[in-house]
């Protein structure tokens, strides 16, 4: 065989598998972040992964990081430019053009989670595949939008156990105020900029905003003492900059003023937010970050329509989670069954069957020496209602139910076991309660019951 067959292949660098060690903890989040959305109106939008590379480059703006240098682009068979989706905004409001849903009711409230793509150097927090979990408003430009998608991503982060995730919030203003803006951080930057970086060279002439976000130890000294969007604001961006504060406060959702905080993609008008964690390092502390658009929909060519809108990273909330000890609380099967008697293991699978059917997971205790054995095994298991089928049992069609909690137990008519269980156990669990159930480290690990 060749050399290069015999290689063992592996992901591409930067993506990854969910094995289900960790699919079930994906799986309880994303149940979290969908009915969070569902319950504030957020209808799901799914998109799809390759978009014409045109909605980006115009969308997200062909000078930044993620359109410049991190695109997945290449032509199909029939000659167009296609890339895989490095976000999911222009791709939301693309569909909400093309679906029609401009004429709908105002506005419309759109939710995703799905995979995202963008060619950077891979570490910790930083992929080239990863999730989001995201939200558009779109058709409103009230602030009080601005901060039900704020309520919304902290209320996730929270369901997901993490403590010690702070909001920075800051006003970029519009194209009405910013140019002046623009100006003043030129003005401050010029007699530095030959020393700083070659992207901040760069961006000085095409968008001086970036130039507060570098991260790198030459450029960083120059941004303190640099001028503050927030202070340059015209009158209706400042009065809506005053609105989102004001009604953060009175639901008192704190945040830090971060005069910083510009973000990476230039759709961005007023209002911009993210959620940092402590427990990250550098560039890879942003849990999730969003913003109010207003622009968007005009540079991709339709009617002016205003928007708002987040979206989480979901590989860095689940790391977060991780670091800080955050488990998925073990979900031990609560029935089992102990066949205890010379052909009752044929009893006990019809039995958990019925029991299933009704809607309890149900285990089954095949091969136990005795019958102490097997109550000690389900015990272990976390049983809190156990069914035995013993010789007596068998004799007389009956069953006798076990509530562990209580220690009493009843021999009933095997007609009369699912209502005995109910009677043990209340009614089967919903599992698709909003709020899930954590252990923080040191608790025990998750079993499969
Ligand atoms: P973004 O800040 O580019 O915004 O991405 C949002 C989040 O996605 C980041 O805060 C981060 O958690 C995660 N993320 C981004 N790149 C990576 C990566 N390479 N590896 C792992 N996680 C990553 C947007 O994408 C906007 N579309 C958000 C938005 C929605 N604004 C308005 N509506």
């Amino acid at each position: 065989m060749p050399k290069s067959r015999s290689r063992t292949l592996h992901a591409a660098p930067g993506m990854h598998d969910l094995l289900p060690a960790e699919t079930a903890l994906w799986e309880r989040i994303e149940r979290s972040a969908r009915a969070l959305a569902e319950q504030r109106g957020y209808r799901l939008v799914v998109t799809p992964l390759l978009e014409p590379t045109e909605l980006f480059a115009r969308g997200v703006g062909d000078t930044t990081d993620v359109v410049e240098k991190e695109m997945y682009t290449f032509e199909d068979k029939g000659g167009r430019s296609l890339s895989l989706r490095p976000e999911a905004t222009a791709s939301a409001v693309r569909a909400y053009f093309d679906g029609g849903l401009h004429q709908a009711p105002q506005p419309v409230r759109l939710h995703y989670w799905g995979p995202m793509f963008r060619y950077d150097r891979p570490q910790a927090g930083r992929y080239r595949q990863f999730f989001q979990f995201g939200v558009e408003a779109i058709g409103e430009a009230a602030p009080e939008v601005d901060v039900e998608t704020i309520e919304l991503s902290r209320t996730w982060l929270e369901r997901c156990g993490l403590t010690g995730v702070s909001l920075q919030l800051n006003s970029i203003g519009d194209e009405v105020c910013r140019p002046r803006y623009r100006e003043a951080l030129r003005d401050h930057f010029r007699p530095h900029i030959e020393t700083m970086c070659a992207d901040c060279r760069r961006r000085f002439d095409t968008n001086p905003l970036r130039l507060l976000d570098c991260r790198k130890s030459s450029c960083e000294p120059y941004q303190q003492g640099a001028p503050r969007s927030i202070d340059f604001l015209c009158e209706p961006c400042a009065g809506h900059h005053q609105a989102v504060r004001e009604e953060l406060d009175a639901l008192d959702i704190p945040f830090q003023d971060n005069p910083r905080l510009v973000r990476g993609l230039d759709y961005y008008t007023r209002t911009t937010f993210e959620f940092w964690a402590a427990d990250l390092e550098g560039a890879q502390n942003a849990l999730g970050g969003g913003g109010r658009y207003d622009g968007l929909a005009e540079v991709l060519g339709y009617n002016a329509t205003p928007a708002v809108g987040f979206a989480m990273g979901v590989d860095r909330v689940v790391l977060a989670m991780q670091r800080q000890g955050v488990k998925l609380a073990p979900r031990p099967t609560r029935v089992w069954l102990i066949p205890a008697a010379e052909g009752a293991a044929v009893e006990a699978h019809k039995l958990a069957g019925e029991l299933r059917q009704a809607g309890w997971e149900v285990g089954v205790v095949f091969g136990a020496v005795s019958l102490k054995a097997g109550m000690r095994q389900a015990q272990k298991s976390g049983a809190q209602c156990v069914l035995i089928v013993g010789p007596a049992e068998l004799e007389s069609a009956t069953v006798t139910v076990r509530d562990m909690t209580a220690g009493s137990q009843r021999q009933v008519a095997r007609a009369a076991v699912l209502d005995e269980v109910d009677r043990v156990l209340g009614f089967p669990e919903e599992d698709d309660a909003p709020n899930p159930t954590w252990t923080k480290a040191g608790a025990i690990a998750e079993t499969d019951g």
